[in-house]
């Protein structure tokens, strides 16, 4: 290993450890800020640690686009079948809302953010079955995830 490459997970630690403290101080003030409420999954673990997602999803999803869309490949973990199934939130009716509705996991932070996705013209919002805790690990392969964690790795760098 290289001096410089120490040096540079030395820095790493040290700008997560500042992250934490300043997580856990915006945390204290949490009650006074509005933060958006993101609904919890149904089960199972993301497709990368949730930190990465909240920063990184949009590029990972462009990536499963790419991939699938351009060079007829899948990510199966970045599929957004996959994200609606285990971000399902129920209707209280046995089902799961739709995108129209602002309790939908995807609206949670784009509605307090305004941003706008156009995905859900063409994708299903919700998974095609009621929402079940046993549908939430989808048939997702380990090969998959651990392909999505490397590109999360990558471009987080
Ligand atoms: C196997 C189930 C599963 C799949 C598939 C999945 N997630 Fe997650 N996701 C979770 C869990 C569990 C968490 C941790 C927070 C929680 O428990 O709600 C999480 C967290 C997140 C967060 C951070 C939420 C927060 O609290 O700030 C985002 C954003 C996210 N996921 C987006 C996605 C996207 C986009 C996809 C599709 C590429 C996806 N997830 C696929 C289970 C899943
Ligand atoms: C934890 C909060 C959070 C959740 C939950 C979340 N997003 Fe996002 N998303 C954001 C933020 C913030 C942005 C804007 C990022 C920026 O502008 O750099 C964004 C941007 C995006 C973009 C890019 C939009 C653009 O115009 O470039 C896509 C695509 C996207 N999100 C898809 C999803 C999908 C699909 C889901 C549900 C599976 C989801 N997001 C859930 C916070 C979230
Ligand atoms: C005009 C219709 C349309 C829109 C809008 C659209 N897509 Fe897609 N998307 C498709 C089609 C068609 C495929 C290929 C389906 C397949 O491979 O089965 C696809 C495939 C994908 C895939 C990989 C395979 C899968 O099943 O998930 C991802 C990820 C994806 N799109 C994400 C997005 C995101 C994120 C947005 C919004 C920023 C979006 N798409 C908007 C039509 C659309």
């Amino acid at each position: 290993m290289s001096e410089r490459s120490s040096l540079e997970r030395l820095l790493l630690v040290v700008s997560l450890l500042v992250m934490t403290v300043l997580a856990g101080i915006i945390g204290a003030h949490a009650g006074e800020v509005p933060l958006p409420a993101v609904p919890k999954a149904t089960a199972g673990s993301c497709v990368a640690p949730p930190e990465v997602m909240r920063r990184s999803h949009m590029s990972m999803l462009q990536h499963g686009r790419d991939l699938s869309v351009r060079q007829g490949e899948r990510i199966d973990g970045g599929r957004l079948t996959g994200c609606v199934n285990c971000h399902a939130v129920s209707d209280g009716k046995g089902g799961a809302v739709t995108v129209s509705s602002p309790q939908h996991f995807c609206r949670a932070c784009h509605d307090y953010a305004a941003v706008k996705i156009d995905c859900f013209e063409c994708h299903a919002s919700r998974p095609e079955q009621a929402p079940k805790a046993s549908d939430a690990s989808p048939d997702v392969p380990a090969s998959a995830h651990a392909a999505l964690a490397d590109y999360a790795k990558e471009i987080a760098r």
